[in-house]
């Protein structure tokens, strides 16, 4: 019995440790290969997330069964930071599940060991607060885990900021986050954002990323910017092309200064001159070519520049093998060529046949009603889709996409739209009901990650 006993002290003790997994980061499969496959055009040359970075990489690799990965992704997080480093509480966090899942309970205690070791040779500067470092890797980390979670992470990094108000990068990350929130609520800028970001700017010139999201945002508001633009494109690229150094944000900027015909300017000339090889860029690239065929309104598109977008959109379902988006873009830029309707509703059909997880369904059916309806111009099986996405009772934008269409159109009087959401609000209230008894009961153990079976068998 005492080995049981040792053993159930050692899970409530892994249980209050401060790290991925008990940070409740709950994903699917697919979510989280997609994930592992964007990491991979993180820049990691002089970024200031190199830890969190390691350290989400691990829990990846860990979720889908990549034990040995994940490890080697922990050890580095480590490396990054000296012995006694705060930073080095969720990683050893991080190391003493990794070895609990697979059964190695000694040294999963050693982990724990060593995180009680440096919580007390070096205490967190507030009583009843965690260390402002281990708020920063969790506000970075649900940032990049679940948009979802914007809100939370602008919280925590608001804490860690109030203990440590000299981390300008944590201020950087957190206004824009508020900036990203802002843009999902409103199409104009935000008075006090936009000061916040303007501060941050000052004390973070460096930060690319950053430059070019106010660039945008002072356009936005009516500020003329264009020597600023010349000289900040320059700039960035000079610079290698990846997700951290500002490259899409740039993109943006000249399309909403300029025009998407200038960005996919911009985009060519970086694959064509500067990093051929970057698959990143492809993606930015792709990305332009779909904004300027979709928004495209008078006269016909040159075949020209439809067949590029398909080159690239069919390369980066080789460069991202498990995007379904990819797939679905393909499938929309296909609808949109000259004689590619059937071959494009062949590849829809296909798609739909396939045997997703919930979520992926869900952007699917979200996608395809989007195309129904501004394609096909089909408004009935449209209808239908965007019902079947927002049946399925996961939490995602598409799904709220999908309800808000919906209720435009029972808002104009659809009868079909409009019953389907009067079922669908006494379903949640339900739901709601069951879930507060479920946690009275205690009956409820969220924390547990989602493939914990199947990680550990
Ligand atoms: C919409 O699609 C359905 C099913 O394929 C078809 O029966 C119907 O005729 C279509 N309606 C329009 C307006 O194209
Ligand atoms: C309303 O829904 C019905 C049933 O799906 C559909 O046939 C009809 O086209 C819709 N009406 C409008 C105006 O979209």
């Amino acid at each position: 019995t005492s080995a049981v006993q040792s053993e159930s002290t050692l899970e409530s003790k892994l249980d209050t440790l401060e790290c991925h997994f008990t940070w409740d980061l709950r994903s699917s499969r697919c979510e989280l290969l997609r994930l592992k496959d964007q990491m991979l055009d993180f820049g990691l040359e002089g970024n200031v997330w190199l830890g969190p970075i390691y350290n989400l990489q691990g829990f990846i690799h860990l979720q889908l069964g990549l034990n040995e990965e994940a490890n080697g992704f922990f050890t580095k997080a480590a490396e990054v930071y000296a012995e006694q480093d705060p930073w080095r509480v969720v990683t050893y966090g991080n190391l003493a599940w990794l070895h609990h899942y697979q059964d190695k309970e000694k040294e999963s205690q050693h982990f724990v060991e060593k995180v009680d070791e440096l919580l007390k040779e070096n205490p967190p500067p507030f009583q009843d607060e965690l260390h402002p470092e281990v708020y920063a890797e969790k506000a970075w980390t649900l940032m990049k885990f679940n948009k979802e979670k914007i809100q939370l992470a602008i919280d925590y990094f608001q804490r860690a900021i109030r203990m440590q108000p000299d981390h300008k990068e944590w201020r950087t990350s957190r206004v824009l986050a508020l900036n990203y929130l802002n843009n999902c609520k409103e199409n104009k800028p935000d008075a006090e954002v936009l000061e916040e970001m303007r501060h941050a700017r000052e004390e973070d010139p460096d930060n690319l990323f950053l430059a070019a999201v106010l660039l945008k945002q002072r356009a936005k508001n009516g500020e003329n910017v264009e020597e600023e633009v010349e000289e900040l494109t320059r700039r960035i690229m000079e610079n290698p092309v990846n997700s951290y150094n500002g490259f899409e944000p740039l993109l943006n900027l000249h399309e909403q200064v300029h025009s998407v015909d200038e960005a996919i300017g911009l985009a060519e000339e970086a694959l064509r001159k500067k990093f051929p090889e970057v698959r990143y860029i492809k993606k930015c690239a792709a990305r332009c070519y779909k904004k300027k065929i979709l928004f495209h309104k008078k006269g016909r598109l040159e075949q020209d520049l439809i067949q590029r977008a398909l080159t690239l959109h069919k390369d980066l379902i080789d460069l991202y093998p498990e995007s379904l988006k990819m797939k679905i873009d393909l499938a929309l830029i296909l609808s949109k060529s000259a004689n590619g309707q059937h071959e494009a509703e062949q590849m829809y059909q296909k798609l739909l046949e396939e045997d997703l997880e919930p979520l992926d369904k869900q952007m699917l059916y979200h996608y395809y009603a989007n195309y129904l309806f501004f394609v096909q111009k089909n408004n009935s099986r449209s209808i239908h889709f965007n019902i079947r996405a927002a049946k399925i009772p996961e939490q995602s934008l598409y799904r709220d996409r999908s309800i808000k269409t919906l209720e435009k159109l029972a808002r104009h009087g659809n009868r079909t739209a409009m019953e389907f959401l009067r079922n669908l609000k006494s379903r949640e209230d339900q739901h709601d009901f069951q879930e507060i008894q479920e946690e009275a009961t205690g009956w409820r153990r969220s924390r547990s990650p989602s493939n914990w079976r199947a990680v550990k068998d």
